[in-house]
């Protein structure tokens, strides 16, 4: 199969339909719980709507943020985030992105992030690369004192701010993550316990294939659960020295 077309024209199919509702009231609105306790807004309905109608003809199982698991039985499994920052996108921020991750068994063949405003089409391929609109990129690191980093912390480890020079919390993850595959961020930072699998997935084969390094708080290599319940913590950068500084000041 060829997974670019199929996840590029799903992301085109998300984007056409959800981006009417773009900073209006009614994408934002309450209409259920998702599998890990939080809020699913109607715009993240609709747009899980659209990947499980064009994913699940493929035989292929479907783990979504909303739904969670869909078990078709496949070696295949889709770990997916139709709309990655959610509150982004209906208070009109526009900074969201749809986050696709593609395993056979526990190993990654494919992933990709699909930006929609700047309408920007990360990609990884396991032993290949990193890909923004086909061209090849790569993480960039900086000496710490000029990083700029994003860290989500709900106080946990705050003297790292000020090891860093820049700051930038953007509200989507995914996004923040092919930030740093393309060199404009030098660490993503999650201590909140908080996001799931279906977040960072996608963004970790890329930040790896980018050259960058992705691992738990204890330093382990980041190797979570295909779930879309697990809250997890998440330390990726672009490089052993920033990593370092980030650990000790956990
Ligand atoms: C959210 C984004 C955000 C992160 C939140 C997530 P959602 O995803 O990834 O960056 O801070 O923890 O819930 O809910 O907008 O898909
Ligand atoms: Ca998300
Ligand atoms: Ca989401």
């Amino acid at each position: 199969t060829g997974w670019k077309e199929v996840v590029f024209s799903l992301a085109r199919d998300v984007e056409r339909t959800v981006m009417p509702l773009f900073g209006k009231p009614e994408g934002g609105k309450e209409v259920g719980k998702n599998v890990s306790g939080d809020v699913t807004k109607y715009v993240d309905r609709v747009a899980e709507d659209i990947v499980v109608e064009r994913l699940k003809p493929l035989g292929i199982n479907i783990v979504s943020e909303e739904i969670g698991l869909i078990d078709q039985g496949s070696d295949l499994t889709a770990v997916v985030d139709p709309i990655d920052g959610s509150y982004n996108f209906s208070s009109g921020i526009p900074v969201f992105a749809l986050s696709f991750a593609l395993f056979k068994g526990k190993r990654p063949v494919y992933s990709a992030i699909y930006e929609f405003l700047p309408g920007n089409y990360y990609e990884a391929i396991p032993g290949h690369g990193a890909y923004l609109n086909g061209r090849g990129i790569h993480v960039v690191p900086r000496e710490p004192e000029k990083a700029a980093i994003s860290f989500y912390t709900l106080g946990r480890g705050l003297g790292i701010i000020g090891r860093v020079k820049r700051i930038r919390v953007l509200g989507a993850i995914a996004v923040e993550m092919a930030y740093l595959a393309r060199g404009s961020l030098q660490a993503v930072v999650d201590l909140r316990n908080y996001v799931r699998p279906t977040d960072v997935l996608a963004g970790t084969l890329l930040v790896r294939e980018a050259g960058g390094i992705v691992v738990d708080e204890s330093g382990k290599e980041f190797n979570p659960p295909l779930s879309a319940e697990e809250k997890v913590n998440i330390i990726a950068s672009s490089d052993e020295r920033l990593l370092k500084i980030i650990l000790e000041g956990i």
